[in-house]
This record gives C-alpha cells, structure tokens and sequence, in this order.
C-alpha cells in the first residue's frame, strides 16, 4: 500500500520504517525541514536502537518530505504529531492542521489517529471536517520502540466504517498479536487508561518505597520482588525511583484527569498517582542531602550519571534528573553530570565525556536514569557516597549508600 505518516517524532518514524519493512511505499511528512533532510540523508535526529538500520534497509521504499503534496496518493496516513498539553488540556491544533492539510491533497485515504487524543477527539474532528478517522493508538516505549511496534500486545483499532477498520487491521496483522476492533472512543480511552494505570502502578510502588525508608531491614526491590511474582500483579512497571517523566505518563495523566474532571468524574486515583510523582524530586533532594551530610565533611559537589527520562533513549522530556538538577543547582551544589548519549547545556552543570570523569570530580554520585552501564561503577565509586534513585545497584557493595526505598539504618 502507499502509505503517508504525518509527524516524524519517536512514534511517526518508528511507524513509518516498520511499516517500509513490510513491503509498504511509505512517505513520512514533517514540518521540520532540519528533520526531514536528517532522514533523507540515511540518518536519524533521534537516539532510538535499530531505528537508523531499519531505515537504512528500507531506503527505496521510504522517503521524507515537507510537503503534503507527497501523499497525494496515499491510501492509507497516519497522523502522528504532537498533543501537547497547554493549561492542563490538550492541544488538538497540531492535529487539526494535519487533516486540513491531508485534505488539500487528498480526498480519499484513510486517515488514522495514532497521536494521543481524548474520548470523543477522533469522531468530533471527523464529523467538523466531514470524514471518517480510525482511533490506532499506540504503545510504543521509547528506547524499545521498533520491538513493540512489530510486536506489540495488543493492537487497538476504534472506528464506526468496518471497511476501513478492516484495512488497518489488515495493515498490522502481521504482527500476530491480538487485535481489538471496536469504537473510537474506547480505543481512545483505552490509551489513556493503559498509561495511567501504569502511571499508577509506578507511584504505588514509590509511596511503598517511601514507607521502606522509613523500616530498617525493608527494601522496596525485593517487596516489589514479591508482589510481581503475583501473576495478578506482574513485575513490571513496580520499579521505585525517582518518579516517572517522558512525554507521555505526565502530559498523558493530566489531560486524562483534566478530561474526567471535565465530565464531572475526576480520577481520584490518577489525581493521587499524579501528586505522588510531583513528590518525588523533594524525596530525591532529602537523599541527597542526607548523603551529602553524611559521614566525613560535608560536600557542595555531585555527579549525575544520566540526564534521559530513561534508559536507551535521547528523550531529555519532562526529564526527572534533570529537574533534580536544576534544584540541586538552586541550592548552591556544583554538578558534574554524564550520559551515554544525551547532550545538553544545562546553566551552572558540567558535563563531563565519561563516567570515570564524572565520579572522579564529586564526593556524592547520584544515579538518576537506569543506563546499563550504571550498574558496573561499583569500583569507580568505591570511595564515594552513593545515592541510587534508580534502584539498579546492590545496596551491599557500597560502604554509604543511600536509595529510594532502602531502609538502612543511617537513612
Ligand atoms: C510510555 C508507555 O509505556 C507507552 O506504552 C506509551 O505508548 C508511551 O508512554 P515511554 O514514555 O517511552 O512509554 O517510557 P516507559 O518505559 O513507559 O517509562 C516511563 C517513565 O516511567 C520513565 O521515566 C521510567 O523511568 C519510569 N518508570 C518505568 C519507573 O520509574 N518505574 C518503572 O517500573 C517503569
């Protein structure tokens, strides 16, 4: 099929280079001439694994534009831009513009909303614009984003026309995985209640991590050990940490609340999740001032090993280390901060090209993203204090350790 994505963010490329490899002519449109000429060049913008090669092995059948004039035959286009959240409400400008511009060109293509939009967004643009849209949300984490798009769990398809929902169906069966066709509307609202419940599931196992810190002999990797082995409860998304950033838990929680609120049914137990995640760059300032006032003198320097949102991504987005560091820098401290892959010029930090450079500058070396490499420093760190607001080191190979859910007796 002939096949457009609009928007070439971390879920727009992914998409299209997926959908290249499986035989599709596809052609991904941005506005960001800088991006696009990236793409075209056989690179990426973009720190995701095996999104480059993909792309690369697919070149004749993927190509990127500015200029909507490029999909004028497509069959089938994805919109995949930005859904911003501005004063606590989502940002629909991005994807009306999107299918005004669809529609100059083209007529007759199946349009697909995989951007993240609330309950009812897909029929409401629909019947103003005079068209049909087929809800295909995605979920797709960064970092692993080419493995869950060709395998995800599940596929969601929402729309009211069987014959397109048909043919978008047909579009991802190759992935083998369970397809659910039903409504817009619960596609929509199956997005948003997968991230928030997520979302929840993480501020649940930080607020267990809190009452950890506080029971010496506790510790919250080995309670969520416990519970996950629970079929009912599963293991993941039951790492304590510093909270969770990105674009999308925070955008996505607070346009889902902001929504329920709207319909006079506010999600208590979202709101609750919400102000659990504020929380927690107070709690990783108070380990860190612990630790810094711990044992011998006190220190005013502190390395940061990683700046992303998370591991295997370049994504600095409601990043929670950098918001540690900003405050860290507010209370007077010297950061020397390092990351396998991400660059960035933060006022009053020092970003150092190793890890090895890092740690050798401070007294206090803080984790604050869940890189792999993170976990052999334990011979870089020796005489250090550690503070782990990550949970992915051993609590028992470092003389002053201080963590997220760790009740040791000095904590
Ligand atoms: C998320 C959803 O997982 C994905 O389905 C959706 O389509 C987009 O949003 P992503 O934002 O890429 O994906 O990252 P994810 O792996 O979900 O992590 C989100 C945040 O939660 C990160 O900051 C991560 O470090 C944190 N996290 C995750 C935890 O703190 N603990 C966990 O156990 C899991």
């Amino acid at each position: 099929m002939k096949i457009g994505v609009i928007g070439l963010g971390y879920i727009g490329s992914v998409t299209a280079a997926v959908l290249a490899d499986q035989g599709h002519q596809v052609t991904g449109i941005d506005v960001d001439s800088n991006k696009v000429k990236i793409y075209s060049s056989g690179e990426i913008p973009i720190f995701e694994p095996g999104l480059k090669n993909l792309i690369v092995k697919n070149r004749e059948r993927i190509s990127f534009s500015t200029s909507y004039d490029t999909i004028r035959e497509s069959d089938v286009i994805f919109i995949a831009v930005p859904t911003p959240t501005s004063n606590g409400s989502i940002d629909l400008s991005f994807v009306e513009q999107a299918v005004d511009s669809i529609l100059e060109v083209n007529k007759n293509s199946i349009i697909v909303m995989k951007s993240t939009v609330i309950p009812g967004t897909a029929r409401s643009i629909g019947k103003k614009k005079g068209i049909h849209i087929v809800s295909n949300p995605e979920f797709t984490s960064e970092g692993t984003a080419i493995q869950d798009t060709v395998k995800p769990d599940r596929i969601i398809i929402g729309g009211s026309k069987k014959q397109a929902c048909n043919v978008v169906t047909d579009l991802w069966e190759f992935t083998g995985s369970p397809i659910v066709v039903t409504t817009n509307e619960n596609a929509e609202l199956i997005k948003y209640a997968s991230n928030s419940f997520l979302a929840t599931k993480i501020s649940f196992i930080n607020e267990i991590a809190n009452l950890c810190e506080v029971i010496p002999g506790s510790d919250v990797d080995i309670v969520a050990k416990g519970m996950g082995l629970d079929k009912r409860i599963g293991k993941r998304f039951l790492r304590a940490g510093i909270g969770y950033g990105g674009s999308c838990f925070p955008k996505d929680t607070q346009a889902f609340m902001d929504f329920a609120r709207s319909k006079g049914t506010p999600i208590k137990i979202v709101e609750a999740a919400s102000e659990v995640n504020d929380n927690r760059i107070s709690h990783a300032i108070d380990l860190v001032l612990k630790s810094v006032n711990s044992a011998r003198s006190q220190d005013n320097k502190i390395a940061i090993l990683g700046l992303s949102f998370k591991d295997n991504t370049d994504d600095v987005r409601e990043s929670q280390s950098l918001k540690l560091i900003k405050e860290l820098v507010k209370l007077g401290f010297q950061i020397f901060a390092y990351d396998p892959v991400v660059k960035t010029s933060i006022s009053g930090v020092k970003q150092c090209a190793s890890i090895e450079e890092c740690v050798s500058l401070a007294n206090t070396v803080v984790v604050a993203t869940e890189w792999d490499k993170f976990r052999d420093i334990v011979s870089l760190v020796k005489e250090k204090k550690v503070v782990d607001v990550r949970r992915i080191l051993d609590p028992g190979e470092f003389p002053i350790f201080f963590a997220v859910g760790f009740g040791n007796a000095e904590n």
